[in-house]
């Protein structure tokens, strides 16, 4: 278990070092404080290398572990619950019995339940792309589960230890939006790497029935069966991969499988100068990003040989579907995209997407060169 662990973090650790911290945050002030054009800015990186790993003083000692399957822990303060739409946000009050009624909750909207991964949490990269995604298509109640004091850098293990106390509590969450009339049958759980694995896990915690799951990298580092996201837990389970088999999980998981680029590596992420691994495991977002514009949406080919891994489909039949939101609720197979290009990354200003799903090796010449310099002696 521990090499297991040592695995994933050490490659974050390495990278860190490619860069010079001075220098990266100021990427990431500037890039919080608009969706500036600017081609220096790769604030998703930032986030990895910077925000979550690096800017942090916590230790091991530090990390929080919920008991596993205590009954009452719940509300938990350390889980908290966003509403956000155009503009604004607001943050659910369990004490106040009205809270979804006097709130800006749209009856007429669909419902998204976000649920991020290992450190991050409410308002953080990259989920934050994904939400602001959903937020510009307008359709949508967008929900963010922040449990991002369960599960903050560097406690993995803590994270995956208290991913069921994160699901029981949204799951009673869930509940009581229910009977205030939240139709639960059209809820969608989002959920990126652990989060993806939260969404299936709410399932124990739930007398109804969970209508679907989109599960983007579900993670695979620590992740037994007993806490693995499972084709039982929605009535329809849609999985992209974009990183199985390293940080993503390596076998098909849900009714549809999306293999991205082949599901284990993206071509766009293996430019020299950043993991290949993380980066394809978070582009994920983006891929999820994307199926929110019509105009953009990509549609997936039944896939003509075994993806990611798995038992090899029989012959390869069926039509074409959209992957994302709008993939349909009968559909079940493997699916392939093949894609050179970043998701959901605008080429021209006017173009839709976000900048943040951008990868470009640094213009900065002087980051070039360390990092050029970094990539040689670690690689060649
Ligand atoms: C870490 O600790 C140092 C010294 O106490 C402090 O200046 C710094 O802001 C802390 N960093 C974070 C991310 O909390
Ligand atoms: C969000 O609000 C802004 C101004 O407040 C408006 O211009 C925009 O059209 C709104 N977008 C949606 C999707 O409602
Ligand atoms: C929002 O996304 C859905 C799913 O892809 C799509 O059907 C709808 O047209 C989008 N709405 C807008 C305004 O882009």
């Amino acid at each position: 278990m521990f090499t297991i662990f040592l695995i994933f973090v050490a490659p974050l650790f390495r990278l860190g070092t490619y860069f010079s911290f001075r220098d990266l945050s100021c990427f990431l002030r500037s890039s919080v404080a608009g969706n500036s054009q600017n081609p220096l800015i790769d604030p998703i990186k930032d986030a990895l290398f910077l925000h979550n790993f690096i800017q942090t003083n916590n230790t091991l000692q530090d990390c929080v572990f919920r008991p596993v399957n205590v009954k009452d822990m719940c509300p938990d303060p350390d889980v908290r619950y966003i509403l956000y739409s155009n503009n604004s946000k607001q943050v659910y009050d369990h004490t106040q019995s009205d809270w979804l009624r006097q709130s800006f909750w749209d009856p007429l909207k669909e419902n998204i339940l976000l649920v991020h991964g290992y450190a991050g949490g409410d308002d953080t990269l990259p989920m934050n792309v994904l939400r602001d995604a959903y937020v510009r298509n307008g359709s949508y109640n967008i929900w963010i589960v922040d449990w991002g004091a369960l599960g903050e850098a560097p406690c993995y293990r803590a994270a995956v230890n208290n991913m069921r106390a994160v699901a029981r509590c949204t799951g009673e969450f869930l509940t009581i939006l229910r009977v205030a009339g939240l139709p639960t049958e059209r809820l969608t759980c989002v959920g990126h790497s652990l989060g993806s694995h939260v969404c299936g896990l709410i399932s124990k915690y739930i007398l109804f029935r969970m209508h679907r799951i989109i599960a983007l990298d579900p993670a695979r580092p620590l992740i037994t069966n007993q806490i693995k996201l499972n084709v039982g837990d929605a009535n329809a389970v849609h999985v992209l991969h974009t990183n199985a088999g390293h940080y993503g999980e390596g076998g098909r998981g849900g009714h549809v499988d999306f293999c991205i680029n082949g599901g284990r590596i993206q071509p766009y992420c293996e430019n020299g100068d950043i993991d290949a691994q993380l980066c394809s495991h978070i582009w994920a977002i983006c891929y999820m990003a994307e199926s929110l514009v019509p105009q953009l949406r990509k549609k997936a080919e039944p896939c003509s040989r075994r993806c990611p891994s798995g038992p090899r489909p029989g012959n390869r039949v069926g039509l074409p579907v959209l992957m994302g939101q709008s993939t349909p609720l009968t559909a079940s197979g493997s699916y392939c995209v093949h894609d050179k290009e970043p998701p959901y990354c605008p080429k021209n200003p006017d173009d839709m997407g976000d900048v943040r799903c951008c990868l470009k090796a640094p213009s900065n010449r002087k980051i070039a060169r360390v990092a050029g310099r970094r990539v040689k002696k670690l690689f060649g």
